[in-house]
């Protein structure tokens, strides 16, 4: 390690901007394969750590976090699940994925998946930086591509690596610093948003339901035998302060159909709540020079198709393996292929979610409501139309 007046500089295979999901999984299947990582995150590992975010994982996330050494708890303490609800007023289906499909899904908190990969982390002895600050990235279009910040201690540092992985989500540095004149950005909006609550309460289904009501959706989805997660459609600018629990708990009563057919919605303790933005959004190409996007750096989707996180751990599948082949096989091909191989699942992911919020969720007029009640009973009484949500929910295998 050199050290200049006031700059700290080391090298490093790869570094890894970001400690959500893609670059802690990241990190780990790179150390599987013996191609070291520095990992900087801008939060401290309790902020990140207690993040409530997404449930479903699909099968071949849970079949990447096993191979990634990071499956037993998940396999013994999270939920498998055959299927989904779907269900309008006076009306509840069940699509069994595992019949339709072969495949199931399974419930397990991203805070939980965030746990088990900082763990695995910890004991491979792969150097992070959690706190830092000033985090900016310098000759992308270069072989020296090199990434500079100040950490926890206020040290200024500059780790110059072979590649550097933007991991950084949404609003991190790695995607505004490939050029606009490469850059394209394709985005959506739509005119509602989430309120989500977690409450300390056993679920009231055995399986997730989305639901369709005049009032807006509503969706009943779970963490574990005693805490459920729920969520209503609210306006776009609506406020958290306009919801007492008590409002949020009827809301979710009637539009999940409380006493029809003999159901019952048991409300409990709120532990959080939140209102959570929807957009549809991708930046291409996912990689530039030396730097390569994964996860939410490159794509948003809404979370009505449960695809943020998983589309995140597909990224870093593909991602993982091209720069293994690259920094320790000398073979360029997958990295040259990164970017489309990773921008044909994301296209499909952002299609299926896209299409899952307009089916579900009240917009338009009374004209629009018959459409998605007709695009409904289709799905739930065509064995094809069914087979199609079941093949994207379940989710396409790795490299789709
Ligand atoms: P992130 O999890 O965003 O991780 C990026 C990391 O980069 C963060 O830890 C961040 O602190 C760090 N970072 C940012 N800037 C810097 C910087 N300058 N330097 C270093 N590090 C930086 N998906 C679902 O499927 N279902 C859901 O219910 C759901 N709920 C969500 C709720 C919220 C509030 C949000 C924001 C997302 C939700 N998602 C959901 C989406 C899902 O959580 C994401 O798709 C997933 O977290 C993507 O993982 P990631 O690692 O790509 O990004
Ligand atoms: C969740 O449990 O948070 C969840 C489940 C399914 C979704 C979105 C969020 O589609």
């Amino acid at each position: 390690m050199a050290t200049s007046a006031s700059v700290t500089s080391s090298q490093t295979p790869v570094v890894i901007v970001g400690a959500g999901p893609a670059g802690l999984l990241l990190s780990q299947l790179l150390d599987l394969e013996e191609v070291d990582s520095v990992l900087l995150e801008a939060r401290s590992r309790e902020y990140v750590l207690n993040r409530i975010r997404a449930g479903v994982l699909e099968s071949s996330t849970v079949e990447l976090l096993q191979a990634a050494g990071v499956g037993d708890r998940l396999r013994s303490e999270g939920m498998e699940h055959r299927g989904i609800y779907l269900q309008w007023p006076e009306e509840r289906h069940h699509l069994d994925f595992v019949d339709l499909v072969g495949r199931s899904v399974w419930i397990y908190g991203q805070t939980e998946v965030t746990k088990d990969l900082m763990r695995a982390r910890e004991t491979a002895g792969q150097e992070a930086y959690y706190d830092v600050s000033e985090v900016s990235l310098h000759d992308l279009e270069g072989d020296r591509p090199t990434v500079r910040f100040v950490d926890s201690d206020g040290v200024a540092r500059e780790i110059t690596a072979r590649a550097i992985a933007g991991c950084d989500g949404y609003h991190g540095p790695s995607r505004p610093a490939i050029p606009d004149r490469v850059q394209q950005i394709w985005e959506h909006g739509y005119p509602y948003s989430w309120l989500g609550i977690l409450a300390d309460v056993a679920p009231s289904t055995d399986e997730l339901i989305y639901a369709w009501h005049p009032d807006g959706f509503a969706l009943h989805s779970m963490r574990s035998e005693s805490v459920s997660r729920l969520y209503v459609q609210v306006d776009a600018d609506d406020d958290i302060a306009n919801w007492s629990d008590d409002r949020i708990w009827d809301a979710l009563a009637t539009r999940l159909g409380d006493g029809q057919g003999g159901w019952r919605l048991t409300a409990g303790p709120v532990l959080e709540k939140g209102i959570l933005p929807m957009r549809s959004f991708v930046a291409t190409p996912m990689r530039h020079g030396r730097l390569f996007l994964a996860g939410d750096a490159a794509h948003i989707v809404p979370p009505t198709g449960a695809k943020g996180l998983n589309l995140a751990a597909a990224d870093v599948a593909l991602l993982a393996r091209a720069l293994v082949g690259w920094l320790r096989d000398g073979r360029t091909d997958l990295v040259d292929t990164y970017s489309d191989t990773a921008l044909r699942r994301v296209w499909r992911c952002t299609h299926f979610s896209w299409w899952m919020t307009n089916m579900l969720h009240r917009h338009g007029d009374d004209f629009d409501a018959q459409l998605q009640l007709a695009q409904l009973r289709w799905v739930v009484r065509s064995d094809a139309a069914a087979a199609g949500l079941a093949e994207n929910y379940a989710g396409l295998p790795i490299g789709y």
